[in-house]
Formats: C-alpha cells, structure tokens, sequence
C-alpha cells in the first residue's frame, strides 16, 4: 500500500487529487497536512477526512517538528506539496508571506522528507535513500514569465509531432494566440511576488536532487478551474458575483490570455507524474485551451444566461432577475501591476513519456464547473463568509 503526505489539500487542487485519487484507488492511505488558512476549508474534504484511508494533520508546512513527527509516524513513499500562497494579488500586497510558505516551507518539507527516507551514504558520500520514495513539487507555469500575444483572434494550432499526435486524440479544439509556449527548457523568468516565490521553491526542490540525489519530479501546470475553486480567482469569482449580478471586474482591457486546465485532468497528471515519471524530471501541464480574459466572462456569462433559461428551477439561485444576465455586468479595472500578458505550455513532454493530455475541452469543463456552483452554493457562502468580504472591498474598492 502507498501513503502519500499531500499538503495544501484543503485547497483547491489538493481537494480534487485527494478525491481523484481515493476513487481510483483502494489500497492507498492519504496523510493531509494543512494549515487551514483562508484558501483552506476543512468543508471541502469533509467526506474524505471521514475516510478510513485518510488522516488529516493542522499544521504548517514550515514546522519542522509537525512534519517530522508525521514521517516518524507513517513510512511515506510520496509527498506531493501543494501547500501554498497561491493568489497573484495578494502576493503584490503582502510578498513577505509568500516567501515564507512557499520557499521556506518547501525547503521543510524536502529536509524532513530527505532524513526520513536517507538510508546511509554512497561511496562518493551522496545520500542513499529507501527504495520507491519521491518528493513532488506542484509548480506553475508563471516560473517561466510572459509570452507575447501574436494575434487578436486565436489561430488554430495544429500537433505536428507524430508521438504526441498519437497521444492528445480527441481534442480538435487547440488554438493559441502567439507563436511561442513554455516547455520545460525555457529560461525561468519570473516577474511577481508570487511566481518569484514559486521559481526560487523549484530551485530549491532542483538542488536537492542535484547536492543530495533526491528523488524528485517538479509539475509546472497551467491555470486551473472546476469544483471547489475559492472565489478570489478569475472564474469562481465571475461566476460567483453574475449569480449576485454583481459587477464583473476585468483587469486592463481583458485582453491578457491564460491556458486554462481541468483540474481533474491536472490530477490525472500528477499520479501519472508519481507513477512513472522519470526522477529529477520536470513536467509542464497544460490545457491546450489559451483564451482571452474577456472571452472567458462573456462565455461564462453566455453559458449561465443559457442554463437559466434552459432549467428555470436553477433561477432560484439568482439574487436578481434573470434578464441581468447579460454583458451589462462587465467592468473595465485598473490593471493588475506587473500583470503578464500571456501563458501557454507546450505539453508535449507529458504527452509522449507518460502518455497523458488534458482530456475535458473548456466548452465541458466549463458547464460542468458552472453547474457545480450552482449545485454547492452552500460550500460558496462558507467559503466567502469571514474575511472574504474584507478582501473584496480592500482589493476592487478603488479599482
Ligand atoms: P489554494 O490557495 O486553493 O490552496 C492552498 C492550500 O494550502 C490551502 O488549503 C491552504 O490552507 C494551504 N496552506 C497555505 N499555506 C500553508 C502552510 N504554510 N502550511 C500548510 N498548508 C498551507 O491553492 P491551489 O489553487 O489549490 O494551488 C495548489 C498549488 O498549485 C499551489 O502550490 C499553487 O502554486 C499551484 N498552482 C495553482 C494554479 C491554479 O490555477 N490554482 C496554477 C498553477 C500552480
Ligand atoms: P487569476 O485567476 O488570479 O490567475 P493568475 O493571475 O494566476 O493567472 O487571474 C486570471 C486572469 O484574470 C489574470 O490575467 C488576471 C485576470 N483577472 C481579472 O481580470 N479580474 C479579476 O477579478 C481577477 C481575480 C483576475
């Protein structure tokens, strides 16, 4: 049996690989560390803390003696480290506390993962370490800065290499707005508080594999959206403040593109990356679906105007009329500083060593995730309840 130490699962993706992975498999037992902070909420996994196969730990990742004591108790084989500050503007308002949890805590996390699976020294004085172990880094792909933006309108993008042909069947819908991506070789150039902090964590996991033969991967995935996304980020909280007929602030002239990902699919990824990624390896995980920021409101507002006519019964979840489901609701907002321009990943690599793409196209990925607010908006008032209101007034107020 495998036990896996993931910490962040409280949060979003976490939550879904956590899910992901006790449905897929029986003989597994999870040990969850979080901290619980505000993108943390014991609501969203409260089915699987229930789980005979999970064991859910409060604590930080920075604390070196609650991780220990965990890999006293449990011989893990794999830890895979979500636990992060994860929000682009929070990290421009408050960077220090990026630099904490997200550099410190991962150089924790790999010291106390390293002396529990260190066995003795090799004859050139490496460490030795228990056979099957692996530490995975959950990355992104704001490690490698901003793409420019080619074109206005999206072009297709045709896969020419034949392997990974092969592999992404079933996806005729790829296109991109420039003629570059991101893959695994490309130069780390980070440019906000918060991708610094994630750039300089990967540096740290890098060296451990390098100084110590650590046995590693790093994952560098794309923007996710699905099931149980906190309301700070683009998505939830469009769909969030259209369900209110809120305004729907959109930095700039919306104009930036994102690559957006499944998370499912992102969890798929991760397992196949611990299963049979090749150690000290990065992989990049993407969605093959770069969109304008201004595209992704009005299809979200589209498809939720759509479904409300379509299911009158979901109208009881508006706080408004119907008919205030329209384009109306969009505004144009300061920009974010520093805001990049562009992301997308080539991820070819994944594709042709493990065999995976990103299976679920936006137009499904993204009425499922529309439905599913509309179905939990229970978990939606919890989440949002507490400081969530602060955070709003501070961050859009004068905007
Ligand atoms: P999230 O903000 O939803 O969740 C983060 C989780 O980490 C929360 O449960 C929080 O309580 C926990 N946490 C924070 N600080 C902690 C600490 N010091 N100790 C223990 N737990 C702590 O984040 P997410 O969107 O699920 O992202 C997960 C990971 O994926 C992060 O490392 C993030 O950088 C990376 N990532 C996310 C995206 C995305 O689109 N969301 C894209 C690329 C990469
Ligand atoms: P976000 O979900 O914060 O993810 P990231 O910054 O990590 O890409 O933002 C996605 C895009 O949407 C980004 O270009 C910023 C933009 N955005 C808005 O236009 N308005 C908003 O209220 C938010 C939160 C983001």
């Amino acid at each position: 049996m495998k036990k896996y130490l993931v910490t962040g699962a409280a949060g979003f993706i976490g939550a879904n690989f956590v899910k992901y992975m006790l449905s897929k498999y029986d003989d597994i037992y999870i040990v969850i560390l979080d901290k619980l902070t505000y993108a943390g909420n014991l609501g969203t996994i409260k089915n699987e803390i229930e789980d005979s196969r999970v064991e859910f730990v409060l604590g930080d990742i920075c604390d070196k003696e609650k991780v220990s004591e965990i890999f006293s108790k449990h011989d893990i084989d794999y830890v895979v480290n979500f636990a992060a500050e994860s929000h682009v503007d929070r990290s421009i308002t408050n960077p220090q506390l990026f630099l904490e949890t997200n550099i410190l805590g991962t150089q924790n996390m790999l010291e106390c993962a390293k002396q529990a699976w260190t066995t003795g020294k090799d004859s050139n004085g490496y460490p030795t370490y228990k056979d099957g172990k692996k530490y995975l880094q959950v990355s992104t792909d704001e490690v490698y800065g901003s793409l420019s933006k080619d074109y206005d309108q999206p072009q297709p993008l045709e896969i020419t290499d034949e392997e990974v042909k092969q592999v992404v069947k079933g996806r005729t819908d790829i296109k991109t707005y420039g003629d570059k991506y991101f893959t695994e070789t490309t130069p780390l150039d980070p440019r906000s508080p918060y991708s610094a902090s994630k750039t300089s964590a990967d540096l740290i996991v890098r060296a451990y594999n390098e100084t110590y033969k650590m046995p590693i991967n790093i994952t560098r995935c794309s923007n996710n959206y699905g099931p149980y996304h906190f309301p700070e980020k683009l998505i939830p909280l469009i769909i969030k403040n259209i369900l209110e007929g809120k305004k729907l602030p959109v930095y700039g002239k919306g104009e930036n593109v994102r690559d957006w990902l499944y998370v499912e699919d992102h969890a798929k990824a991760i397992d196949m990356v611990l299963n049979s990624g090749r150690v000290g390896e990065v992989y990049n995980i993407g969605g093959f679906n770069e969109e304008t920021n201004i595209n992704i409101v009005k299809l979200v507002i589209d498809t939720i105007a759509r479904i409300m006519k379509e299911e009158p019964s979901y109208q009881s979840v508006l706080k408004v009329p119907v008919e205030m489901i329209n384009y109306d609701l969009i505004t144009y907002v300061g920009d974010r500083l520093g805001h990049d321009m562009r992301y997308a990943i080539d991820p070819s690599k994944t594709a042709r060593e493990l065999g995976w793409y990103p299976e679920t196209p936006f137009t499904v990925g993204i009425e499922k995730t529309i439905r599913w607010n509309l179905d939990n908006q229970d978990w939606v008032e919890e989440v949002a309840s507490g400081d969530y209101q602060k955070y709003y007034e501070q961050m859009y107020k004068n905007r």
